[in-house]
Order: structure tokens, then C-alpha cells, then sequence
């Protein structure tokens, strides 16, 4: 199938990429490189230099006739959505909406991108369930609940079909730092040069770290069942406190980590789990790779680009 993925450069839209390449799609890539880099976009992918508030993307997928568009372009980093809220709204509102007018003029069949578990802001009861209404502590969080209410009356008042993942926290090899699961990145990189890490709170606050094998595995189901439509988690259940990763670091790297803990940094959520049920009972979709084999995958992608810089 012709198959579009807006922000294919990036973390998560790059791994995406390569494994519909893998299943013998023919891919094109739309990106800016605001945070994503010309070398993760697989070499057998058609690549667009654009950005998604630019209208001639209308004719870009008009000409490449997508059966399906993948939108994983988005401004990422939850500061910078506090600092520049404009901008936040621009790439990731007004970008959706350029996105979603194309995708119609093209008739894509669906639109398939994340929102994040940043809609839930910070309720208690968990695991967090899509029925659960949440109220986003940051700008960001805004503009992917927003993102929500779009594609839903998009579908409603012109037919464009979607499916929305709530991604938890997602980790793995070509992550940058800034995104939501920056954490994992920012310790494997700085363990990897032999610094040491700065936990923000006593280290005990949980969050539902996915790999990023499982998130793509998750928007490959998205493709297989057409008949599933609307907002999904796709995470693991399993809340992992930031004292526990760095143990299955320390047992990973083989020595002591120099750890430093600075008071809570406001604004932070102390526990993030996300239900899996309902992707589960209706996409057949469950996490399958553990935190050490991800961990490790992880940290030695790191290390490898730390001894191949030197
Ligand atoms: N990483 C996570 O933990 C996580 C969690 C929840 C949701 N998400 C969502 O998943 C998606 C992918 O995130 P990621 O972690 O891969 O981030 P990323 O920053 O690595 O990827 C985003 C990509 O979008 C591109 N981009 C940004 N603005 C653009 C614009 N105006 N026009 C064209 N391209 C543009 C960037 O250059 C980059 O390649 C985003 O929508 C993000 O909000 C990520």
C-alpha cells in the first residue's frame, strides 16, 4: 500500500517507517527536521522536506495517493509547550488541522497518530482507562486532548476514519531528549559517557515505559483491523519507579551509578499507568518486550554512538 509518515525523521515516525518498508509498503516521509534527522529516514522511503502547516501539503498526498497516513509530526517537549504555547498550538493544532484537510482532499481511508498519556493529567485511580476524563497539567497535554475532539468530529461531520493512541511513555534507540520518554535517553546517554544522573524527587515516582518495537506493533494492528476507530492506550500496566530503572541500569552497564536527587520539579505527576484492555480486547495489542531486553537495546545503542564519536 502507499503509506505517508508525517514526522518520519523523528524518534517513534522513523522506527514506523522502517518497518513498513519491512512489509513492503511504499513509504513517503513528510518532515522539517525541527527535532528529527535526515539519517533515521529509511533509505528505501520517499523523503519530503515540509512542513505540516505548509497547504501545498494537500497536493503532496494527492499526487502520492496514501492509502493511510501515519501522523507522528508534533511538537514533543512538554517545556517547550509551557514556554512557547503559541507554537505548541501552531504545529500541533494548526498543523493537525492542514493534516486532516489533506488526508480528506486525498481520501486517505484513515488517519492513524498518537495523542499521550499526558491527557490524563494527574488522576490517581489507576490503571488510567480511556472512559476517564483527565484534566492536562501542561500545554501540551491541551493540544493532544484537543487533537482528540478533532479527529472525532472530523470523522463525524466528513467520514475521515482515525484511530488515536494514548502512548505512555515510549523509550528506545534514536530517542531524543526532550520528548516524554526522555528519561530513559538522558540516563543511557549520560551513563554511556561515564557521567553521572540527576533524579528529580526521592526516585520512587512510577511511569509506564514502553519500547518503541511495541508502540510501531501497535500501529501495525491499526492497519489489520479496520473495522477498530477512535482513542486507544498503547502501553504495558507496568508502573516502573526511576530507583528501579536505575537498578536494571546498574546491573545492565556492570558498576555503581553517581546518582543525585533534587527536589520535585513542579508540575511533575508522581504515578502514570495506562490500562491496556481495551487495545487489548480490541486490536489484540500487548506489550511484549520486557524493560531489561529494552533497556539494554536501548543503553547500548547509546554506547555505541558514544565509542563511535570518539
Ligand atoms: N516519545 C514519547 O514518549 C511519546 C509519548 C506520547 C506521545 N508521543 C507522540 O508521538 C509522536 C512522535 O514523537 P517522538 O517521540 O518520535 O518525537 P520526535 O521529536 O522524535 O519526532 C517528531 C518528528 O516531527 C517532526 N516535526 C516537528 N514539527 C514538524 C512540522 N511542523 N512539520 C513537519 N515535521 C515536524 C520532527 O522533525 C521530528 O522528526 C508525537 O506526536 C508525540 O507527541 C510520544
Amino acid at each position: 500500500m502507499n503509506i505517508c509518515v508525517t514526522g518520519g525523521a523523528g524518534f517513534i515516525g522513523s522506527h514506523l517507517t522502517d518497518r513498513l518498508i519491512e512489509e513492503g509498503h511504499r513509504v513517503l516521509v513528510i518532515d522539517n527536521l525541527f527535532t528529527g534527522s535526515r539519517e533515521f529516514v529509511n533509505a528505501k522511503a520517499d523523503f519530503r522536506e515540509m512542513d505540516i502547516r505548509d497547504t501545498a501539503l494537500t497536493e503532496v498526498l494527492l499526487e502520492f495517493k496514501p492509502d493511510y497516513v501515519f501522523h507522528e509530526a508534533a511538537q514533543t517537549m512538554v517545556p517547550v509547550s509551557m514556554e512557547k504555547p503559541a507554537l505548541d498550538c501552531d504545529i500541533n493544532l494548526m498543523g493537525l488541522i492542514n493534516v486532516l484537510n489533506a488526508c480528506r482532499a486525498a481520501h486517505v481511508k484513515k488517519l492513524i497518530m498518537p495523542s499521550s498519556a499526558a491527557v490524563y493529567g494527574d488522576l490517581d485511580t489507576l490503571p488510567l482507562t480511556e472512559a476517564m476524563q483527565g484534566a492536562p497539567s501542561s500545554f501540551y497535554g491541551l493540544t493532544k486532548l484537543t487533537t482528540e475532539s478533532y479527529l472525532r468530529i472530523y470523522k463525524e461531520a466528513f467520514g475521515l476514519d482515525y484511530i488515536c493512541f494514548r502512548y505512555s511513555n515510549v523509550y528506545g534507540p534514536r530517542q531524543g531528549h526532550g520528548g516524554e520518554g526522555g528519561v530513559i535517553s538522558i540516563f543511557c546517554e549520560r551513563l554511556a559517557k561515564g557521567q553521572g544522573v540527576t533524579v528529580y524527587g526521592d526516585g520512587e515516582q512510577t511511569r509506564d515505559f514502553i519500547y518503541v518495537g511495541d508502540v510501531v506493533e501497535a500501529n501495525m494492528l491499526a492497519l489489520q483491523h479496520t473495522e477498530c476507530s477512535g482513542v486507544y492506550n498503547v502501553s504495558t500496566e507496568v508502573g516502573t519507579s526511576l530507583n528501579t530503572l536505575l537498578n536494571e541500569l546498574k546491573s545492565i552497564i556492570g558498576t555503581d551509578i553517581d546518582v543525585t536527587y533534587e527536589p520535585t520539579r513542579t508540575g511533575d505527576i508522581k504515578h502514570s499507568r495506562l490500562s491496556i484492555k481495551k487495545s487489548n480486547d480490541n486490536l489484540g495489542f500487548r506489550a511484549k518486550i520486557d524493560l531489561t531486553s529494552g533497556l539494554k537495546t536501548t543503553y547500548h545503542y547509546f554506547a555505541d554512538m558514544e565509542n563511535f564519536d570518539m
